[in-house]
This record gives structure tokens, C-alpha cells and sequence, in this order.
């Protein structure tokens, strides 16, 4: 029998792998073995509640305010007896966290077969995002099996010289999830609070916008919202301490914005589905938004994932004050352009994206 190996630690990893973890469990042909590196742990745990996804290794390495190097140096330390003692015919990573790029290398070390899951975004850009832009270019150079999410990824792929045969257009793994957490009847004491107002929900976190241009987001957000009385905002914030003293400076005290603790990812992707609008740095949810029909205020320079613009519901904003301010509030003020951007699209795949990763594995590894 065939061993899989799956490795993630962050909450969207989680999110993203989980169903291809319980899809795996169905098939006979193959054990399925699971290692969380806890780069994450409360948010990570969470997913792992939802999904009823127990891992076999923990390897626990999540530190207050870590840095990349002690992320890094801790993964790579700790990974090397799991991979020994398990001996994966393959091991699957996902996107662009330094839990995947440092679980690829000491596959590389090893020599183990590297199955990339969401593979082939690109902004070409490796400060924007950063660490992501490196890590998600670095595994493309070492990994065997690459499952892309869409054709543009696939193209990003092929131009940069890998070998066809290795890539698979799968759609994303978020679609499959999102599929099972929508629910027409779902009720939420926070979504009753805001039900006379057009809700607004936003997320921030990406390492690069710390500071500065995390106070640009805040600030532009705290005035758009003194300027309109019909909106409610709730932001479930990062559990990052350097987020939290940042939303604290500029958002606390008003009575019509909650930030509240990070939400389950089946409260969260139904808070998306009852909001009016969403403004993030996130990547996963540039993927979510789509299938919902909600328009996103991009709040970075650069997305690896065009397939939402294109689709004309995503706008990237960047992260200066003003352009932020002029975008959200022409979303407020102007009913036809937020109608246009408002209309559900599916560039990511009809949420079977598991199911193909899973069959073409269980073909490859006969
Ligand atoms: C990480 C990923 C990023 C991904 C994001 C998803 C890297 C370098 N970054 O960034 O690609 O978009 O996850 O959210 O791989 N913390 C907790 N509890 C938790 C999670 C985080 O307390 O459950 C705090 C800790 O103080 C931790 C800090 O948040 O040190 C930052 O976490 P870290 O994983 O380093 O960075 P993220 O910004 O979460
Ligand atoms: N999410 C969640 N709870 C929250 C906020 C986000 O479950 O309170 C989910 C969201 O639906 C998406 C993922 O977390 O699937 C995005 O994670 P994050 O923004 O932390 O990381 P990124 O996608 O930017 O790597």
C-alpha cells in the first residue's frame, strides 16, 4: 500500500487540505498519514474541529511574534524524523506558507516526492507577498506533481519551463470546502446586530503590511464608516499581537465596528455570504468571494489570483489611505458599480477539486 503524507500548520492551509485529507480517507488503496507543524495553533485547531481531522504528528512549533528564521528553523529540524519514520511515497504541501516551502526542502533533502496543492500562482514580485511570491516559486522547482487551481496557473507554469506531464488543472480546494459550510438557515447573534445596516467584513494580516500601511487600511476604513451611518463592520481579527495593537490603535472604540476573535471557518464563510461587501489582504478569501458574489476591496499592490479581477468582482486597492477611501466609498455611494462587481462567477472550480487531486494520485501511485 501506498503512503500520502499530508503537511500544513496555518489556517488556510487547513482549510484548503482537510478535504483533500477526507477524501483520501475513503480510498483503500492508500494510508493516509497527517503532520500539522502548528505554525499556527488556535486558528489551526479550529479548522481541524470543523473538518474532524485528527493529525498523527504535531510537531508544535508556533512562537508569540515568531520570525521567518523561527519558523523556519524549527520546521525544518523537527520535520526530518517524521519523514523517516514515516516514509511517504509522496507528501503534499499547499501554497505559499514557509510550514510548505520548509516541508518541501527536507523532502528535497530526502529525496520524497513533493505533490504541490494550489500550485502555480504567481505575482512575480518575491517582496509582494512576502515570504509567498519565494516560497510558492521555490517548491515549483522541486515538486513532482503539480496541482493547479486554474489555467492561468497552469500557463505560469508551462512558461516557466516545468514539464506538462506534472500538471494537473484541478480547480481550488477552497470551493470544495466552501460547498460543505454554506448553510440557507444560518443564524449568528453577530449577523442579528448587523441586520439593520449593509455589513462590512474585513480581514488583515500579510507580514508585509505591518505598520504603516496597516494604519493606511485602518485609517481609511474608520473614516468611510464616520461617514455612513447604514454600514456595521465586523472584523474577526488575527491572532497576530502586532495586528491586534495595530486594529486597537485605529478601529477601537466605535460602537458600529466588532472586532472579534478569529471565527470558525463554517461562521466565517457565512458571515461572507450575508455580508455587503469584504476588505482584505487575504488570499483565500479572493477565492471564496467569487462563488458568493461579493465584491472585495483588495487591500495590497499585487494578487497572484487576476481570475476575481477579470471576473470584475474583485478590485485591487493597494494599500494607501486615500485609494482605499475613494474605492469603499464609491462601493457605498454608487448602487451600479457595486451591482456590476456584485454577481456570482466560479473561476475556481465547481468544488470537486479534492476528488481529482485524490483519483490522479491513486492512478500515479499504482
Ligand atoms: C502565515 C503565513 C501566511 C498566511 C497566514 C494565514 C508564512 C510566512 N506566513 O502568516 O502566508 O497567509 O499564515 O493566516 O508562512 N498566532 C497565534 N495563534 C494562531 C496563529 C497565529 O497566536 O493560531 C500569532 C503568533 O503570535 C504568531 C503570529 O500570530 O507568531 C504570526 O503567525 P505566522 O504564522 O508567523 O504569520 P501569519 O501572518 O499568520
Ligand atoms: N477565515 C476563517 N475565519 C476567520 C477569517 C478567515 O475561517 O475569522 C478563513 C477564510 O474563509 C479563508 C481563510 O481563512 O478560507 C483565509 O485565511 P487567511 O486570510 O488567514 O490566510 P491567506 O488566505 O491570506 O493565506
Amino acid at each position: 500500500m501506498k503512503t500520502i503524507l499530508l503537511v500544513f500548520g496555518t489556517r488556510p492551509e487547513a482549510i484548503k487540505m482537510c478535504p483533500i485529507v477526507n477524501e483520501l480517507k475513503t480510498r483503500k488503496s492508500i494510508k493516509t498519514v497527517v503532520c500539522v507543524t502548528g505554525q499556527h495553533r488556535q486558528m489551526l485547531d479550529q479548522v481541524l474541529k470543523t473538518f474532524k481531522v485528527v493529525p498523527d504528528y504535531d510537531l508544535s512549533v508556533m512562537k508569540e511574534k515568531q520570525t521567518l528564521f523561527d519558523i523556519t528553523v524549527n520546521i525544518l529540524g523537527r520535520i526530518k524524523v517524521v519523514l523517516e519514520v514515516v516514509k511517504p511515497d509522496v507528501v503534499l504541501v499547499h501554497g505559499d506558507t514557509s510550514t510548505a516551502f520548509v516541508t518541501a526542502l527536507a523532502c528535497y533533502y530526502l529525496q520524497i516526492p513533493i505533490g504541490h496543492v494550489e500550485a502555480g500562482l504567481r505575482t512575480y514580485n518575491i517582496y509582494s507577498p512576502y515570504p509567498e511570491e519565494f516560497n510558492r516559486q521555490a517548491i515549483s522547482i522541486i515538486s513532482s506533481y503539480n496541482f493547479v487551481p486554474t489555467q492561468i496557473s497552469s500557463d505560469n507554469l508551462l512558461k516557466e519551463g516545468k514539464d506538462p506531464e506534472t500538471i494537473y488543472i484541478t480547480g481550488n480546494t477552497a470551493i470544495d470546502a466552501l460547498n460543505t459550510t454554506i448553510r440557507d438557515d444560518y443564524e449568528n447573534e453577530y449577523l442579528d446586530w448587523a441586520s439593520d445596516s449593509k455589513l462590512i467584513m474585513i480581514t488583515a494580516h500579510r507580514r508585509e503590511n505591518l505598520g504603516e500601511p496597516m494604519h493606511h487600511m485602518f485609517r481609511a476604513i474608520r473614516r468611510v464608516m464616520e461617514e455612513h451611518p447604514d454600514i456595521k463592520i465586523i472584523y474577526p481579527i488575527h491572532m497576530n499581537p502586532v495586528v491586534r495593537l495595530e486594529a486597537d490603535k485605529e478601529l477601537s472604540g466605535c460602537d458600529r465596528i466588532k472586532i472579534i476573535e478569529p471565527l470558525e471557518v463554517l461562521d466565517f464563510h457565512n458571515f461572507l455570504s450575508k455580508s455587503y461587501l469584504i476588505l482584505t489582504d487575504s488570499g483565500g478569501i479572493q477565492e471564496e468571494a467569487p462563488s458568493l458574489g461579493k465584491p472585495v476591496l483588495v487591500m495590497r499592490d499585487s494578487t497572484e489570483r487576476p481570475e476575481g479581477i477579470a471576473a470584475g468582482i474583485i478590485r485591487l486597492v493597494g494599500t494607501e489611505e486615500e485609494t482605499i477611501y475613494q474605492n469603499f466609498s464609491e462601493l457605498l455611494n454608487n448602487k451600479a458599480v457595486y451591482e456590476k462587481m456584485s454577481h456570482a462567477s466560479n473561476p475556481y472550480g465547481d468544488g470537486t477539486a479534492s476528488k481529482k487531486i485524490v483519483s490522479i494520485l491513486e492512478e500515479k501511485l499504482k
